[in-house]
């Protein structure tokens, strides 16, 4: 959906705006684009911008746990970069964009040397050594980690740094939609959620890096205002194409607590490490059965999320869930020292619920957590638009059908380099096309702002936010189907006839916030029912119940692109990997779960 496209009767008054001129804009702080920002600067570059949402350092890295992933061989010197990018290939179902899994994995140990130069926090081994942890379906223990706060840490250290070189930084901004002139990037517009006051920027390259799409969930383990699908959105809104919309991961532990009860349903779908599995947790069914010995025994809870995910599912559905709709995670066989230092968010939150980590088990459930696909880009983050970059959970290409967890914070600190880098040795500078052009684009959009935020209807914000959400939860979700994927199509249809009924408020409202969401939230969601239905086979996190096989012919992307109004679907090759990490795929790693036993 173009944002506002169905919208009549747009005033021609002259609304005003400031316009602000910028070599590169950096749209997203958290980890990838604060990353970006770093490299261009150290390069030398000033003239550039970062802009946020929230206010400096709250970003959605913040909620990143369990780790970062980066083949140091702190505990298993046998690990190499080329492991780590067999094993993202083999989570990835083989449709991942080699050359990006190996430009990930291959500077990764470098970039966790530099954090660790930076002044991060990492858990170190006894003789000072990062360290690192068990992650689902990897061979080596290859996570490094700050106890359950990575993110955090990472997302401190990043902005310190980026203070330290003096990057600019402005907050509380929302971006509506980008700029483009024959295939040319030129500029974005938006607004301050402060003050309301609009804004132009007059640029010369623009970086996504605004995260991805888990939030158009309704069980997701995202902040609710974040992830729902922005970044994707306004590329393709420009003329960007998309790809592997139809892989979204759920995690297997989302918190599943009593709904009735307000002080915990607060964190229904609310992440549960999957640290808490690598540092040995179990999970058990309603019957006190640990499953997953049917399910994977060989792996165990530490199989690849698809896997765990499905077998949770599997037995809520026959029966064997808990009271909460869930099962039970335990690692109470740990000492509580041991808690408390390797995973003390989960210690402190469920203390705070009343309930000991270190004694009782807790309940678990799938949640959404990561979209995989988004905006086709090149080997340096650049789409098909001039000067677009796309990157972090924002771009498509290295994670593939399934995601290991650990390689999304590593994704955001190597394309920021890489992109950093790569425009660094270009410098691009504002005023690509004649100020009329652009004030004119700038103005109408404005106009349709100003529109938006007068309109009154009888359908609340809210409540289409959340029929997205439902809809996608029921006809997208972790099991699908063709003729539910089909009726999800023909709800989000409907959905789309109500943004022109729905009551908005100012611009500065959180309705009007959530208004321009449930916008970004329509054109993905529709990309991934779209993709997921075109998709007639299993592979990695989309699983269909009408089509169970994997099949070889779709060894391949499906993108979307924008043509004559609607989403058109088309396929697109993938490339083999180099001689080496075809050698460390033949070699057969993989994680032995029976040292953590
Ligand atoms: O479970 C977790 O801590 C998630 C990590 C990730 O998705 O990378």
């Amino acid at each position: 959906m173009g944002f506002l496209a169905d919208q009549a009767g747009i005033s021609g008054d002259t609304p005003e705006y400031t316009q602000i001129d910028i070599g590169v804009l950096i749209i997203g702080a958290g980890a990838a684009g604060a990353r970006t920002a770093i490299e261009l600067s150290q390069q030398g570059v000033e003239d550039l911008l970062v802009i946020g949402k929230r206010s400096h350092g709250d970003a959605h890295t913040t909620w990143a746990r369990g780790g970062v992933n980066g083949a140091l061989g702190t505990h298993d010197p046998e690990d190499d970069w080329t492991i780590h990018a067999a094993d993202t290939l083999n989570e990835g179902h083989f449709i991942n964009d080699s050359d990006k899994v190996e430009a990930v994995a291959k500077q990764m140990p470098d970039r966790l040397r530099e954090l660790d130069e930076w002044g991060m926090e990492f858990s170190r081994t006894e003789d000072g050594n990062i360290d690192q942890r068990y992650f689902g379906a990897q061979s080596f223990r290859r996570t490094a980690f700050a106890g359950d706060h990575t993110g955090e840490s990472m997302l401190n250290t990043l902005v310190e740094r980026a203070q330290d070189l003096n990057v600019p930084y402005r907050e509380n901004v929302m971006i509506t939609k980008l700029l483009t002139d024959a295939n040319q990037i030129y500029g974005a517009v938006g607004f301050d959620m402060d003050t309301g006051d609009f804004l132009l920027f007059n640029t010369g390259a623009i970086v996504l890096a605004a995260g991805g799409y888990s939030a158009i969930y309704n069980r997701h383990s995202s902040r609710d205002d974040e992830n729902n699908g922005d970044g994707p959105a306004l590329a393709y809104d420009a003329g960007a194409s998309l790809m592997d919309m139809e892989f979204v991961q759920f995690h297997p532990t989302g918190m599943a607590v009593d709904e009735t009860d307000s002080e915990w349903s607060q964190w229904s779908g609310r992440l549960v490490t999957e640290a808490v599995r690598g540092e040995g947790g179990r999970l058990y069914n309603a019957n006190g059965e640990r499953f997953m010995e049917r399910y994977s025994p060989k792996q165990m809870e530490l199989d690849a999320r698809d896997v765990v995910a499905r077998a949770i599912a599997k037995e809520i559905e026959e029966g064997r869930g808990t009271e909460n709709g869930g099962v039970y995670l335990d690692i109470s066989h740990k000492e509580e020292e041991f808690i408390q230092e390797r995973l003390p968010r989960m210690y402190e939150r469920f203390a705070s619920l009343g309930v000991n980590l270190a004694k009782e088990p807790v309940e678990v459930a799938p949640t959404s957590h990561y979209g995989m696909g988004g905006v086709v880009v090149d080997n340096s983050g650049e789409t098909e638009i001039d000067g677009l970059y796309a990157i972090g959970e924002t771009m498509a290409g290295v994670h593939g059908a399934n995601r290991l967890g650990g390689n999304s914070l590593a994704e955001t600190l190597a394309f920021g380099t890489i992109t950093g880098a790569h425009l660094a040795e270009n410098e691009p500078t504002p005023g690509i096309v004649p100020s009329e052009i652009r004030q004119s684009e700038a103005k109408s959009h404005f106009n349709e702002l100003n529109t938006l935020a007068d309109q009154s209807g009888q359908h609340s914000v809210m409540d289409v936010y959340e029929e997205i959400q439902e809809a996608m939860w029921e006809h997208g979700g972790l099991l699908r189907e063709g003729e539910s994927i089909e009726r999800g199509l023909s709800k989000l249809s409907a959905i789309e006839e109500k943004f022109g009924q729905m009551d908005i408020g100012k611009i500065t409202s959180r309705t009007f916030e959530f208004a321009v969401d449930v916008a970004f939230m329509l054109t993905s969601a529709k990309a991934v029912l779209i993709s997921a239905q075109e998709r007639t086979e299993s592979r990695g996190a989309h699983h269909r119940l009408d089509y169970t096989d994997t099949a070889p012919k779709w060894q391949q992307n499906i993108c979307i692109q924008q043509e004559n109004g609607g989403m058109q679907v088309d396929t697109s090759s993938v490339s083999p990997p180099s001689k080496s990490v075809q050698e460390a795929l033949d070699a057969g790693y993989e994680l032995d779960y029976h040292q953590l036993e």
